[in-house]
């Protein structure tokens, strides 16, 4: 069984999502902890309702950087994770962190990178007049949002969205992604080739959400 360690900062609707589809479909993995650099995230809530471990790394605890990443480090680290998925964490993390995780850690963006890496993205998406948004998931890397890409999913614009609409139908899209890519990643059915991400099925790596 891979043992998938998932960090969070909030509400936590991704990390649920992956937790019930493991369960559901009985990957040869399981969640055993769900790390929040926020107390009092909703997503702990989710993650205890469901047996799953959790602890805080609470970033306001740390002066800097360096020491959170090592914190966060040692808790995560002490879960021996196969895999770690960064569902909705809201912090940016250092390269000596990326280095340890390399290869294994996953990350779901809601944009379709490389454009809007960064924060609101739906906001800056349609400011920019694109006519589809999406999401990524990506493999991480110490460059922020740019990593190697599992799979991408993409919604039209429609007339009259503003960011939360956009964000709510990118957000269900997201919820068939990121299990997924992971699901991919437990069954060892992708293999990293540089800035590719090749699913060695064959599957498609996107997901269109919306009819021609
Ligand atoms: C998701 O839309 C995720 O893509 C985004 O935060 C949301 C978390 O929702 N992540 C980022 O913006 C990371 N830079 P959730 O907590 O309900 O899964």
């Amino acid at each position: 069984m891979k043992r998938i360690v998932v960090l969070v900062s909030g509400r936590g609707s991704n990390m649920t999502a992956l937790a019930d589809r493991c369960t559901a479909e009985g990957w040869p993995a399981r969640l055993v902890g769900v790390v929040s650099s926020r107390p009092g995230a909703v997503a702990l809530e989710a993650a205890a309702g469901r047996g799953i471990a959790t602890a805080v790394v609470d970033a306001r605890g740390y002066a800097d950087r360096r020491d959170f990443d090592a914190a966060l480090a040692g808790v995560v680290e002490r879960l021996e994770p196969d895999l770690v998925v960064l569902a909705g964490f809201m912090r940016i993390l250092g390269a000596d962190f990326v280095a340890r995780f390399a290869g294994r850690m996953l990350n779901v963006h809601p944009s379709l990178l490389p454009s809007f890496t960064g924060l609101h993205t739906h906001q800056r998406a349609i400011d920019a007049g694109c006519t589809v948004a999406g999401a990524t998931v990506h493999f991480v890397t110490a460059e922020l949002d740019h990593g190697p890409i599992v799979v991408q999913g993409v919604v039209p614009l429609r007339p009259g969205d503003d960011a939360a609409t956009l964000a709510a139908r990118v957000l269900a899209v997201e919820h068939v992604m990121l299990p997924l890519a992971v699901r991919w990643f437990v069954e060892d059915r992708l293999r990293i080739e540089g800035q590719r991400v090749r699913q060695l099925d064959g599957a498609a790596q996107q997901i269109l959400a919306g009819g021609l």
